[in-house]
């Protein structure tokens, strides 16, 4: 392979630039301030489909495009095929058809390019059990060819400092949690500066804790520059952290996007809080507002065109005494049920 990978590096995590300074060709490294939407893809993948030896179709013509600076959440219950995605992203296994390229190149082919820039936490990271967790790192970052060994000992204990696993670095790998493997396996992937992460259920194992502290560190990364690919089965995890996302089923892309309009696709709720209950639904209905449903002091209903002002001042008219009225926003799982009209445990 004859690609220039040494000068597009970029210690920074900041767009690369070719050597003569022009933005590299792949358009990954777009001018400074362009909005996100507007990029071409960190990962780009067309028609992409894997079916098992088995027959299994675990992954059926999937086009995902993850723009770069995003914390791009890849949603779907057990089974969907977000680690199979995952596995022909890092060019682990073939895919049946279909493409990906991932910062700009394609995929498998440009493996030795594109892997030092990517840092990788992929289902069951490889440990040794018999190595501490530091020692483990140290070995790891050794088979990297791109790694400066000079910078070693101090990389490896800023990674183990940022998952928190600085006090547990001399035991040995076999005595940790699931959630320290998986805090081990998120270290080996910040050993370097990366221009993109893919994190396969990155907090899997981990207690409630271990989760809020896996996504300050997402969100630190992001700001950083890092795009972030992160899947997960969890909705309201993706919500927390992601720009982006998007969601799978059974091998099939639902839908993707910036993750505020696919909550906007399903359509909120119209909440109404008066002592007046049943008055106030007459009002609604009155008002044309669909689904009104009222369970003690709470009036619910479809989130009506009109200006809600309006519809507070009729309820007021009406001798309605309103303590509160507001849409609550719908969350992804609202979408996702509008869009699959099924729960989100489908597959699961
Ligand atoms: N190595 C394999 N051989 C055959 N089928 C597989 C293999 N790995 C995964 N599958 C099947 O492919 C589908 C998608 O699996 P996977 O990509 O692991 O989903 P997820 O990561 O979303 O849970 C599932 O039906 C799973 O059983
Ligand atoms: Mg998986």
């Amino acid at each position: 392979m004859d690609e220039p990978s040494t000068a597009e590096r970029d210690p920074d995590g900041a767009p690369a630039r070719a050597p003569d300074g022009a933005p590299e060709r792949d358009g990954v490294g777009a001018p400074e301030g362009d909005p996100a939407e507007t990029r071409p893809g960190v990962i780009v993948t067309r028609g992409l489909t894997k079916r098992y030896r088995g027959g299994q179709l675990a992954v059926d013509g999937l086009d995902l495009t993850v723009p770069a600076g995003s914390v791009f959440g890849f949603l779907g219950p057990n089974g969907s095929g977000k680690t199979t995605t995952i596995r022909m992203l890092m060019g682990l296994i073939e895919p049946t058809a279909g493409t990906v390229r991932v910062l700009g190149r394609p995929m498998p082919r440009a493996a030795r390019t594109v892997l030092p820039q990517v840092g990788a936490l992929i289902e069951g990271p490889a440990l040794y059990g018999f190595l501490s967790g530091r020692d483990n790192l140290l070995r790891y970052d050794a088979a990297d060819p791109t790694a400066d060994p000079r910078t070693r000992r101090a990389r490896v204990a800023a990674a183990l400092d940022r998952v928190g696993l600085a006090a547990a670095a001399a035991k040995k790998a076999r005595a940790y949690s699931l959630g320290m493997k998986q805090r081990l396996g998120l270290a080996a992937a910040l050993l370097q500066p990366r221009r993109l992460l893919v994190l396969d259920e990155p907090t899997n194992g981990l207690d409630p804790q271990g989760m809020r502290e896996i996504r300050t560190l997402v969100r630190e990364l992001a700001a950083d520059g890092t795009t972030v690919f992160l899947s997960s089965h969890l909705l309201d995890e993706i919500e927390q952290v992601c720009t982006h996302a998007a969601v799978m089923a059974q091998g099939r892309l639902v839908v993707q996007g910036p993750v505020a309009d696919l909550a906007a696709g399903a359509r909120g709720l119209l909440v109404v809080t008066t002592p007046d209950a049943a008055d106030a639904a007459r009002v609604l209905k009155e008002l044309g507002v669909a689904d009104v449903t009222a369970d003690g002091d709470r009036v619910t209903g479809e989130p009506p065109e009109r200006d809600l002002a309006e519809v507070t001042a009729a309820l007021v008219a009406e001798g309605v005494r309103v303590r509160g009225l507001t849409v609550e926003r719908a969350s992804l799982e609202d979408a996702f049920v509008a869009l699959t009209g099924e729960g989100f445990d489908v597959a699961g």
